[in-house]
């Protein structure tokens, strides 16, 4: 059963506002083989991708991977070159005007209007989607608390510092409470205590909303993501939840031990023993099936070799990244 029909504030055809809870599991996001070209570039390249209602998934991967290409696609701001991608079973092709009111985007590149204040920047969003005033008003209060702004509701955008614009940008995103939130970049540029309060933001939207978000930050996707989408010259090269990706990495265990006095035969000798050795700045990493940590120490000891620290490493993000992609995050 529809209990109520909204009308569109865009097309204002009716919207059966509950009707992605009425079909049942449906997937948030679904794509396949999207693909985008720009003449001869293929930006986006047969993505295949199934978000799940409630879930934050993380798009990470250098710059001109893909990401913001994919997300406004799924917006409905550009047009797949083939494929086929919906959003809460609604095709972006067929239906944008569905797409677009169950959608929040905050952009990659803040688009704010410079002469309005915060207020105003909220207001014109909300009522275009047709928000009433007291609703308007209740939800721009929350959000401007939230995001730090409210001592800053009535300046100019462009009074604002850039860190201020990006929160002002996610606020607007959020502020007809959509059933999904594309964050392209959500804390770039801001100052670590201002992305840490974005965070724990996020954190409190998941759930509730399913969001889409992309970051260059391993920090962030690994503490705000269900799962990761490794995402490299338009296509996906590992997906899984950040735990997935880090245990599938690194299933050899590696120590990292920083010791003065290494001579080369000391090296070749734990190369006789261990299946990898290698000579980093300040000390050695080795790698070995089971590592004995005692065993390495008393070795080196034996050897007359000082021994500052040993650590076994633990796999990052990072570590995935640059192993599926030979490259660091911002090469
Ligand atoms: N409108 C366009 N016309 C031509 N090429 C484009 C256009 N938009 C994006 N591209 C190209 O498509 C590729 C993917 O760009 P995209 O913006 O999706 O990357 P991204 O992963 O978001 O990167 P970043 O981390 O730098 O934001 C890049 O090579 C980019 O130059
Ligand atoms: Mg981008």
């Amino acid at each position: 059963m529809i209990d109520y029909v909204r009308r569109c504030s865009l097309c204002r055809s009716p919207v059966l506002g509950e009707i992605a809870d009425l079909t049942g599991n449906m997937n948030a996001v679904e794509t396949v083989k999207l693909t985008k070209e720009f003449d001869d570039l293929v930006a986006v390249d047969s993505i295949d991708l199934e978000i799940n209602k409630g879930e934050l998934f993380s798009f990470l991967g250098p710059n001109g991977a893909g990401k913001t290409t994919t997300i406004r696609m799924l917006c409905c701001l550009l047009k797949p070159t083939s494929g086929t991608a919906s959003v809460m079973g609604y095709d972006v092709l067929k239906e944008p005007f569905r797409v677009k009111e169950l959608i929040g985007m905050s952009p990659q590149e803040t688009v704010l209007s410079e002469r309005l204040n915060c207020w105003e920047n909220l207001s014109l969003i909300g009522k275009m989607y047709g928000l009433g005033s007291k609703e308007l008003k209740k939800k721009s209060e929350e959000l401007l608390e939230t995001m730090g702004l409210i001592e800053r509701a009535k300046d100019q955008v462009r009074k604002l510092s850039g860190g201020m614009k990006r929160r002002l940008s996610i606020a607007m995103a959020l502020v007809h409470n959509p059933e999904i939130l594309f964050l392209d970049e959500p804390t770039l540029g801001l100052d670590p205590q201002a992305r840490r309060a974005v965070w724990e933001y996020i954190a409190q939207l998941k759930v509730r909303k399913t969001i889409l978000l992309t970051t260059h930050y391993m920090e962030e996707a690994d503490f705000l993501s269900d799962r990761i989408g490794i995402i490299d010259e338009g296509k996906i090269v590992a997906l899984g939840t950040p735990v997935e990706l880090k245990s599938n990495l690194l299933k050899t265990p590696s120590m990292f031990i920083s010791a003065r006095n290494l001579t080369t035969e000391v090296v070749e000798e734990l190369r006789s023993r261990y299946s990898k050795v290698e000579e980093v700045s300040g000390g050695l990493e080795i790698s070995h099936e089971h590592l004995d940590l005692k065993e390495i120490v008393d070795f080196l000891h034996s050897r007359e070799v000082t021994i500052y620290s040993a650590a076994l490493e633990q796999p990052t993000l990072e570590n995935v990244f640059i192993q599926i992609t030979g490259k660091r995050l911002r090469d």
